[in-house]
């Protein structure tokens, strides 16, 4: 079971170097936020647990074709099963949390869990996952600190996220241990609030294009700023 939904989210993440950490506000704003990041070329996202809305975000999402919407900043067992009933693909948290693994296993969605320390990736390794979110990145290190855990984890793939922005997520991609990077820089709370849709395209658009410049977007499926060529 660990191995298949392992198996999905790598595949995912592999195809979607880029993953936008998404805060909607008002579900109306779902739909719309969700095709300005498919025009710039973004087929996957993580929309956050951090408003009162987020499940109804989820759902309506969720309805834009070619676009996989995951829940981010998942705490508990409830918000898993929430999360779940209203679309989500797969899980994200901050941190690990043993009652969220429970859920993805029980429920075949995949879990991407948070880790800033080795005991972290131990326990997550433990559970039989191997994809771990480092978070928050800049803040606890950046790359000179998961580079240290590559010595020890050779076996783990990190998705970096908190604080990476488009002057720094090149250099992340760069590094074989990464196999995404996670953010905000592409579609700001403000700019969802504002239904600032063709800026966040823009910036979506250069994140996917700054991802595809880094070694990992061959073949990126879905990494297309609509209208572009290949
Ligand atoms: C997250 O929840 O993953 C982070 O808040 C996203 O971090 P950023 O806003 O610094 O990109």
């Amino acid at each position: 079971m660990a191995d298949t939904r392992a198996g999905l989210l790598d595949a995912l993440l592999d195809a979607n170097p880029v993953v936008p950490v998404v805060v909607v506000d008002d579900p109306d704003d779902a739909v719309p936020a969700g095709r300005a990041l498919l025009a710039g070329g973004i087929r996957c996202a993580e929309v956050t647990f951090r408003t009162p809305a987020a499940d109804r975000v989820i759902a309506a999402m969720s309805s834009v074709e070619g676009l996989t919407v995951g829940a981010g900043t998942v705490l508990d067992a409830d918000q898993a099963r929430l999360a779940i009933d209203c679309g989500a693909r797969f899980l994200v948290s901050p941190g690990f949390s043993d009652p969220v693994a429970d859920v993805s296993e029980a429920s075949g969605v995949p879990f991407l869990p948070g880790g800033a320390t080795p005991t972290d990736v131990i326990r997550i390794l433990e559970r039989g996952l191997s994809t771990v979110k480092f978070f928050p990145a800049e803040a606890m290190g950046g790359l000179p600190v998961l580079t240290a855990f590559a010595g020890p984890f050779p076996q783990v793939s990190f998705v970096p996220t908190g604080g990476i922005g488009p002057g720094s997520a090149a250099e992340w991609l760069a590094a074989p241990f990464v196999r995404s990077v996670g953010g905000s820089w592409m579609i700001s709370r403000a700019d969802v609030r504002n239904r600032e849709w063709a800026r966040i395209t823009r910036l979506s658009a250069d994140a996917v294009r700054l991802a595809r410049a880094s070694r990992r977007v061959e073949g990126a499926a879905g990494a297309q700023p609509a209208g572009e060529e290949r």
